[in-house]
């Protein structure tokens, strides 16, 4: 057997000039990719693949050496589903950026998702409206190099069944106040998160898929109020120059999820043995995208987009509502007796197809994630967080009258 310890003094000492070397080769490459990566010639996945690390540790020999800037980045609706997701991924990754959570705290945030983050540091809560320009200003006064906002009211049924106003409020005059702030202090960045849904529908057996020169053709109001946010941007791009990249993914799964949306829905009517609503004939097609991947897209797309380029996001997972309610239904255990057809919800979609390809050639990205391991792990999740689901079915009793 191969001996690791040095036999003699020499020994020790060679290994010791080895290791030096050895390091300096390493310092030297790391210096070459620093230089590439500042001119954002390669990105932080490719470094990682380089250097045989992963990611986490490329960022914090990045940090350390002041090579990854430290950064005040202001996520707008950090305490809803994704925006949590997203804040964890950058604390996560960016030990050296200040996170200011801006949110105003609508029925769907819940503030408790981020109690972890709220140990750190490099964490800060701020309660406010995306359309409240003074108080933004109180923030964008001390300095922000960037914005993510997610903040928007997402549910499609409240946009039809109850008030679409609020839709138009957050979606169209938020997305505007926040062009305005970025544009007024000269913020570096603005990534706007929006859907494929503002691309309207696809037919089931349609060979086509949305791109990112496919037209607006919204549907329902939460889809209209989106797109309104978008042409917003494009035009603030096209007429001030302000930086801003927009974003299209399709359906998101995965932690922290509101559970008026399908998937914790129908998790959480699964483990209660409560019959699972299926809307029409539950042909509907969406693509199923891991949260986590998204992060990923919108990471890369921070550091790597192109100011006034519009990026899809998308997992190439298609999948009927009656399979999404056929797989919860075997992973938990329930007969398929629990489901439920419904009549249609007005205005419902048919099919979103999605194509990523743009992302994956210009920036590199891919989906980590199989629907077929991290669907499992999103349903233990709610399994081991059913408290979670049920404080919120408690705070907002009437949701279910908007599914
Ligand atoms: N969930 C999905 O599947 C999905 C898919 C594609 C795109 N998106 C987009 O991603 C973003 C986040 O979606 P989500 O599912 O996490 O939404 P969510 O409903 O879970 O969270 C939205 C958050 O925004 C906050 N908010 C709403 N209006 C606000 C305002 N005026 N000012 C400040 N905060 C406000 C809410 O309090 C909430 O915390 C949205 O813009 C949505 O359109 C979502």
């Amino acid at each position: 057997m191969q001996n690791d310890f040095p036999q003699n003094q020499n020994d020790s000492q060679e290994k010791l000039e080895l290791k030096k070397g050895l390091s300096a080769a390493l310092e030297k490459k790391i210096e070459l990719l620093a230089k590439l990566y500042t001119e954002k010639r390669i990105s932080l996945e490719e470094i990682a693949l380089v250097l045989g690390l992963d990611k986490k540790e490329v960022n914090l020999i990045f940090s350390q050496k002041g090579i990854i800037k430290k950064k005040r980045i202001l996520v707008g609706g950090g305490a809803g589903f994704i925006g949590s997701n997203f804040i964890y991924h950058l604390l996560e990754n960016y030990p050296n950026y200040e996170i200011v959570n801006y949110d105003i705290l609508t029925y769907a945030a819940n503030i408790e998702n981020m109690s972890i983050a709220e140990k750190n540091p490099n964490y800060k809560f701020v309660q406010g409206d995306i359309a409240d320009y003074e108080k933004l200003e109180e923030i964008a006064k001390k300095g922000i190099d960037a914005i993510v906002n997610f903040a928007a009211e997402t549910a499609v049924g409240r946009s039809v069944h109850g008030k679409a106003a609020d839709f138009i409020h957050s979606n169209v005059v938020g997305t505007h106040t926040l062009l305005e702030l970025v544009k007024n202090y000269k913020i570096q960045r603005f990534i706007q998160i929006s859907t494929d849904e503002v691309y309207g529908t696809v037919g089931l057996n349609e060979d086509r898929q949305f791109t990112e020169d496919s037209p607006f053709l919204p549907n329902v109001p939460y889809a209209a109020a989106k797109a309104g946010g978008d042409m917003m941007c494009r035009a603030y791009f096209n007429t001030y120059k302000v930086p801003v990249i927009v974003t299209h993914c399709s359906n998101n799964y995965g932690s922290y999820q509101h559970p008026e949306k399908l998937i914790p829905y129908f998790i959480f009517r699964a483990i209660n043995n409560q019959s699972l609503p299926i809307h029409g004939d539950g042909l509907h097609i969406r693509d199923w995208i891991y949260v986590r991947d998204h992060c990923d897209a919108v990471d890369l797309i921070l550091h790597k987009g192109i100011d006034g380029e519009v990026y899809n996001i998308g997992s190439d997972n298609e999948r009927p509502t009656i399979d999404i309610a056929k797989i919860i239904l075997d992973l938990v255990g329930r007969p398929y007796s629990l489901i439920n057809h419904v009549p249609d919800r007005p205005g419902n979609d048919r099919r979103y197809s999605i194509s990523a390809s743009k992302a994956d050639k210009d920036l590199g990205w891919k989906p980590m994630h199989t629907f077929e391991d991290a669907m499992p792990k999103t349903i233990q999740w709610y399994q081991h967080n059913i408290d979670w689901v049920e404080k919120i079915k408690d705070k907002d009793q009437d949701f279910t009258n908007y599914i």
